[in-house]
């Protein structure tokens, strides 16, 4: 199983394979001006947390480009500046330089399905039928009843048409009206995009995770999407209301999106060791997997996400896990993720029980992981307040709890103004840098204890993953095996306490004892351990 060759393999394993990545939501990090917005000086000054006490590897930035803010960042009306709310290029340039100083990587959102309806692309765009940037966006000619161009249908609610009474025809926009698709079919348009990621690969970015990846290209005949088969399992975990009711076979992932990823990784291999990770809520695995490329050529991963909503059971968590190993490419690397600027705070979906062990879980299995601002705090969930679009037109899907800014003091620490963009979330005094630094039992420390380990492990950042029998049907056991190094991980689902049959050295337990396992070891309800064989 171990022989030079594969352990030449993991001596090789990329930054961003061995790596961890901290998502940051820059309007909800830090607050260096007073105004109750997270900026780019506010996450600059943050690094000695991302660095000293977490120790991570890359942080990927949510937008901070010139928008509206109708998407908060979501809706880009330039893509190659910072818009003043977050602070400038300067802001910028310092923040990679310190974050590179440290050896931390940073990665950008790249939002390429669509910009603002105020991008200047935009604005011309609709100036006239005949004006030369017309087909840099999706316009389309009504039906002859002046109905739309088909049945499309918006993410964030309604139809995807947006009558353009101007110019008499439709644009398409997948997301909110002000936000017009951008159509990747016209390749001036895409040389026009590829020199974004040419400006901030310049600028010293390491990579980039692009939005919504798996929406950019649509049919070409804009045919109308079928109804959906109820049986059929969604690519959604949300109540997704009328949009539910159609199979998105047209509006998205038209093949042709696979040269298109091939074209992009060209332009990011122009550079060396950059990253692409795609968002790409796609069930169905043969087809998730069809981003990587046939050839690894398309995106380094697409994103992992079935543990935002599978990390229920042992079962459940057990077939994800395997799941994603089976379909793997040849020479791809996994990723899983917990819990992002989309979903509730894990509390919120798994109960606060779930915090601890699915904390083990994620920095124990075998792939890149993302994590999510304030995930290592248990954060949970803030009240929705009718600031998020989508929360606005559909009941249930609101993004604002998961939004609320970063707790770093028992008065917040966030920001000095008393007003901040979303308030403070709950249990803010409990929950916070400064409360749980000195805590010796608190899920910060956890996450300190798990992120050393796992960098101080070559079994648990690039060794071989295998599933253990477990005698309890509540206990996910696994190993992670790198030459003679092999860490035992038992996760469990019980609510109450569970003895599993391991030796060896305790390197983490979700209640923070050390100690050693002589044959066996209790784990607490609903906990965790990790074990070296
Ligand atoms: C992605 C983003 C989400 C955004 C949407 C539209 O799903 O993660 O926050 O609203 O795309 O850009």
């Amino acid at each position: 199983m171990w022989n030079r060759y594969h352990a030449a393999m993991e001596a090789d394993r990329k930054w961003w394979e061995r790596g961890v990545v901290y998502q940051i939501y820059p309007r909800s990090f830090s607050d260096s001006t007073g105004n109750g917005i997270g900026d780019l000086e506010g996450i600059r000054q943050k690094l000695p947390y991302l660095s000293d006490v977490l120790g991570i590897d890359a942080i990927w930035l949510s937008p901070f480009y010139p928008s509206p803010q109708k998407d908060f960042g979501y809706d880009v009306s330039d893509y190659v500046d910072v818009d003043p709310e977050y602070g400038t290029l300067e802001d910028f340039d310092r923040l990679v330089a310190d974050f590179h100083a440290v050896g931390i990587r940073v990665i950008v959102d790249f939002v390429p399905n669509h910009s603002s309806d105020q991008h200047p692309w935009f604005i011309e765009s609709a100036s006239s039928r005949a004006n030369e940037k017309r087909d840099w966006y999706v316009w389309a000619d009504g039906k002859p009843d002046g109905a739309e161009p088909n049945n499309w249908l918006s993410l964030f609610g309604g139809k995807a048409w947006e009558w353009h009474g101007p110019t008499g025809q439709y644009y398409l926009h997948t997301f909110l009206k002000e936000q017009p698709d951008l159509n990747w079919r016209n390749s001036e348009l895409e040389a026009a995009m590829f020199d974004v990621l040419r400006f901030w690969m310049d600028r010293g970015v390491d990579g980039f995770r692009i939005d919504v990846a798996h929406y950019v290209v649509k049919d070409p005949e804009l045919r109308d999407n079928p109804l959906a088969d109820p049986d059929a399992p969604s690519d959604h975990f949300k109540p997704m209301g009328e949009f539910e009711t159609l199979n998105h076979i047209y509006s998205k992932a038209h093949p042709d999106i696979h040269p298109l990823y091939q074209r992009l990784r060209a332009v990011v291999d122009e550079y060396d060791d950059r990253y692409t990770i795609g968002e790409a809520h796609i069930t169905d695995l043969e087809e998730w997997a069809s981003y990587f490329g046939a050839n690894l050529d398309e995106l380094h991963q697409p994103f992992h996400f079935a543990l935002l909503s599978k990390a229920t059971d042992r079962e459940s968590v057990r077939a994800v896990v395997a799941g994603q190993e089976a379909i793997l490419p040849d020479g791809a690397w996994p990723n899983y993720v917990i819990g992002n600027h989309d979903e509730p705070r894990v509390a919120k979906r798994y109960g606060e029980d779930s915090i601890r062990r699915l904390a083990v879980l994620l920095l124990t299995l075998r792939g890149t992981v993302t994590m999510y601002y304030g995930d290592e705090l248990g954060m949970l969930e803030g009240v929705e307040l009718g600031l998020d679009p989508w929360g606005v037109n559909l009941e249930g899907v609101s993004r604002d709890g998961c939004r609320t800014p970063m707790q770093w003091t028992p008065d917040g620490g966030f920001s000095t103004s008393a007003e901040t963009w979303l308030p403070m979330g709950p249990d803010l005094k409990n929950r916070n840098v400064e409360t749980e630094l000195a805590d010796p039992g608190s899920v910060l420390n956890l996450y300190r204890r798990l992120l050393a380990v796992r960098k101080s492990s070559e079994a648990l950042t690039v060794g071989d993953y295998h599933e253990v029998e477990s005698a309890n049907d509540d206990v996910l056991m696994y190993e992670r095996v790198a030459g003679e190094e092999r860490v035992i991980v038992g996760v469990s689902f019980a609510d109450s306490s569970v003895a599993v049959a391991v030796t060896g050295e305790v390197l983490v337990s979700t209640d923070l004892r050390d100690g050693h396992a002589d044959g066996s070891w209790t784990i607490e309800p609903h906990g965790a351990v990790v074990i070296r064989g």
